[in-house]
């Protein structure tokens, strides 16, 4: 038997960078939203005297070893677990293979979901995974797989979550955040490439330059985090206070219950959630600010919700309230020979509900 987990992609709706810090990551305060775009991942395992790992994908550039994420992600987990088992894994990339979508990191959640319903299935007693409902994994089961996916990447974890997600730290530290009411998405895809360490590291050219301290960039993340908590939740959800640490959130907190009323248009999100990395990229790759201008359609700025690059790029997108505007946004995008991808915002439950419905 196999299991078919289907593996979405994400965006960041507002990225906030650090100073540079003595680990060699940056903080982040972000909020990443999952889309209905997916890979399909086939997990197929069986317990086994020993250890051993396949790999396979539809693309070539998917690399099929150790340096995979899921393939990653399926190692650590096995050894938490304390179990050996031979694994297949296969990796049906639909999305597009553009930096900033997180689908890498998505994969490697899909792969551990797909091991985990195996394991379950030969053996219901299996330590990690007991419960029926994916959605509702106890803290202390959820927070060992966060541990795991955090080691794997830091914008793993999200994945573990879903819907709109706040991210901290260095990006890795994840909270779940009242899901925006679904809008619909065009993804841009350009034949660009952009090297996420070089932009970090043309970042911290410009820390230097601007004379952005560790405490400055600190008061500034933390001001960013209490912003994104309070234009998405209304408050920070009371749960999860504490976890947040120095991170400057809040300590008057709302609740997480339903979908927040249109936080996008209600809180005029748009007019200040930034992504920091637009400030290195686009200097480097002009094309990319146009494209922005574009999806934004920039003569008739009530278009879209929100445009934006996603992660460090090359992947940009808009988000718009109607699928005329969508389609128009992809079609501005095609006469100058970009390519796109009409989709739309995946809410938490969606999220999961569609993880293994097929
Ligand atoms: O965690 P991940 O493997 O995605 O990070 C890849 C690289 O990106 C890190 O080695 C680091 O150089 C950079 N990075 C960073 N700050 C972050 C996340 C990643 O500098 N918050």
């Amino acid at each position: 038997m196999s299991t078919r987990v289907r593996s979405h992609a994400k965006i960041n709706l507002g990225l906030g960078i650090g100073a540079p810090r003595a680990d060699g990551f940056h903080a982040l305060a972000t909020v990443y939203q999952t889309l209905e775009l997916f890979d399909l991942i086939t997990v197929t395992a069986r317990p086994a005297a020993e250890t051993a790992l396949r790999l396979t994908s539809n693309d070539s550039q998917v690399p099929t070893d150790g340096r995979n994420t899921a393939w990653k992600m399926v190692e650590l987990a096995l050894k938490t677990l304390g179990q050996t088992a031979e694994v297949a894994i296969h990796i049906d990339k639909r999305l597009p293979v553009q930096g900033g979508l997180g689908a890498g990191s998505a994969n490697a959640v899909a792969a551990l979901v797909g091991l985990e319903a195996e394991l379950r299935a030969g053996d219901s007693a299996s330590p990690l995974f007991e419960q029926k409902a994916l959605e509702g994994w106890g803290t202390h089961k959820l927070s060992q797989r966060l541990e795991i996916a955090a080691q794997v990447g830091s914008d793993v974890p999200l994945f573990l979550i879903g819907g709109t997600v706040l991210g901290l730290d260095r990006g890795q530290e994840v909270y779940p955040l009242p899901d925006i009411e679904p809008v619909w998405c065009v993804v841009a895809t350009p034949d660009v490439g952009v090297s996420t360490p070089q932009a970090f590291r043309d970042w911290d050219s410009l820390c230097v330059t601007e004379g952005l301290t560790s405490e400055a960039s600190t008061a500034k993340l933390g001001e960013l985090s209490r912003a994104y908590a309070s234009a998405f939740a209304g408050g920070f959800p009371r749960g999860y206070r504490q976890e947040a640490g120095s991170s400057g959130v809040p300590a008057e907190g709302g609740d997480l219950a339903g979908p927040q009323e249109s936080a996008l248009v209600r809180t005029g999100i748009s007019s200040w959630i930034q992504n920091d990395f637009e400030r290195v990229v686009f200097p480097q790759h002009p094309s990319l600010a146009e494209i922005k201008r574009i999806l934004a359609a920039s003569e008739t700025p009530e278009v879209a919700l929100h445009a934006s690059l996603s992660g460090s790029g090359s992947a940009l997108y808009g988000l718009y309230l109607t699928r005329e505007d969508a389609e128009a946004a992809c079609e501005r995008l095609r006469t100058v020979g970009v390519k796109s991808h009409l989709t739309r915002t995946l809410p938490r439950s969606a999220y999961w509900r569609e993880m293994l419905s097929h």
